[in-house]
């Protein structure tokens, strides 16, 4: 084949980023790299959209079995039927560039070996943090020993945060988040943790060469962060010339004595450190490495043009390796590294809890923590956040404590829960380390 020769590619999809993909291939970005749009597959065909495009179908064989497609783009996510449309794409000789997180997460081995099987590629750089060419800096990082990854992966759960940070409360910042288009259907992908955990587990593949899933990582969301935790995080430790915390979902692997260590939670993270000051719907990875040092990659992490300029980008090199007839090096995860239990990490931490506003309240939630061994450092009250419930003051209490594993936290929460002067559910805020 000659560099010029016009690749032909089918899109199957043309919701937020499909239509992205189709307008930059039908603009005079495909003209310029040969790229052809050949074929478009869509579910439901009466659906309003605005691509002007004659070849589109509802009928994803069409896309599937035509030879003179060379590449297919799979943008319809989510697990099922995605994963047998793209096996079927490499069993008929094609290569593919994908953005499903949910497929490459779960079955990157096996697609990964079967496309080396079949002699095409398999591409799936915006699976992960959109814009930001994170696979490619992975990959680029071969032969690094990489310590450890910790990323702010999910857009919607940093915008979230950001607003609440400035005010707002969690319902109006998940509805600006999902107004501006880049929040899944189901809030709780995002705010539960799901979507970083799935980014993660390709993450923690690639830097460790093992496959790892989404089912082996620890993972909270961040339901439970209030403001006053916001407030809290940005005052702690001012006072001593610290320079306070910001409230983080972090997504984090650490290679710790060939035990790789997975978590996504909120966490307190130093303002100074770069990742604080990653706000809104932004990405961003930090990675620490043995001969690199720390590295910063920052971008957009969702959208529809950002995740476009990943799937172009991935198009655009499949269709070089197609011309000059090679295959790119894929990844093989042929490591067996050991996944650790995260809960039994020690980690220092807080504990903020709601209690009656009635004498021997704070002296019994501190038996309850003595006699699960927690070392109290401080203990504050918040009463500018007090409330009223079944006409009964409460008054929360933030109580930070030395490292402990979360194991024992958990034990002690569900203690100060079964108490009669703690209201509802406390909550445990690790520090980052
Ligand atoms: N919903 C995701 C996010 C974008 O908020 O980051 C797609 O991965």
């Amino acid at each position: 084949m000659n560099m010029k020769d016009p690749i032909n590619v089918g899109l199957l999809g043309c919701g937020t980023v499909g239509s992205g993909v189709a307008d930059y291939l039908l603009g005079t970005g495909g003209e310029k790299a040969h790229i052809r749009l050949s074929r478009v597959a869509v579910a439901d065909l009466s659906k309003a959209r605005e691509l002007h495009f004659e070849y589109i179908t509802n009928d994803v064989n069409e896309v599937l079995e035509d030879p003179d497609i060379h590449i297919i783009v799979e943008l319809i996510g989510g697990e099922n039927p995605a994963l047998k449309y793209i096996q079927r794409a490499f069993e008929n000789g094609k290569s593919v560039v994908t953005a499903n997180k949910a497929v490459v997460s779960r079955h990157m081995k096996e697609l990964l070996e079967e496309a080396r099987r079949r002699s095409v590629n398999f591409a799936f750089e915006a699976s992960v943090a959109g814009s930001i060419p994170i696979i490619r800096v992975l990959r680029g990082l071969r032969g690094e020993k990489i310590r450890k990854v910790t990323g702010i992966l999910n857009g919607t759960s940093n915008y979230v945060l950001s607003r609440m940070e400035e005010g707002m409360d969690f319902e109006h910042a998940l509805r600006s988040a999902q107004l501006k288009g880049f929040a899944e259907a189901e809030h709780l992908l995002d705010t539960g943790g799901f979507d970083a955990r799935d980014k993660l587990a390709i993450v923690a593949s690639l830097i460790s060469n093992t496959p790892v899933t989404p089912n082996q990582i620890y993972c909270e969301g961040i339901t439970e962060v209030t403001p006053i935790d916001l407030d809290f995080a940005s005052k702690y430790g001012t006072e001593e010339g610290d320079s306070g915390y910001a409230v983080k979902s972090l997504a984090s692997a650490e290679l710790v004595e060939e035990q790789l260590f997975l978590y996504v939670y909120p966490a307190l993270i130093r303002k100074d450190h770069p990742l604080a000051s990653v706000r809104n719907e932004r990405n961003a990875v930090y990675i620490e490495g043995e001969y690199c040092g720390p590295q910063l990659v920052e971008g957009l992490g969702a959208g529809r043009r950002p995740t476009t300029s990943a799937v172009v980008s991935d198009l655009l090199r499949v269709a070089d390796c197609l011309r000059q007839g090679i295959s790119e090096d894929l990844p093989q995860l042929e490591s067996n590294i050991r996944i650790g239990d995260i809960r039994k990490v020690t980690r220092r931490g807080y504990v903020r809890m709601n209690l009656r506003h009635v004498p021997g309240s704070l002296s019994e939630a501190s038996r309850i923590l003595a006699q699960h061994g927690f070392n109290i450092e401080d203990s504050l009250q918040r009463r500018r956040f007090r409330t009223q419930v079944n006409g009964e003051t409460v008054i929360p209490d933030i109580v930070t404590v030395e490292p402990l594993s979360y194991e024992i936290v958990e034990e002690a929460l569900e203690a100060l829960g079964e108490s009669d002067r703690v209201l509802g559910r406390p909550f445990f805020l690790r520090f980052e380390s």
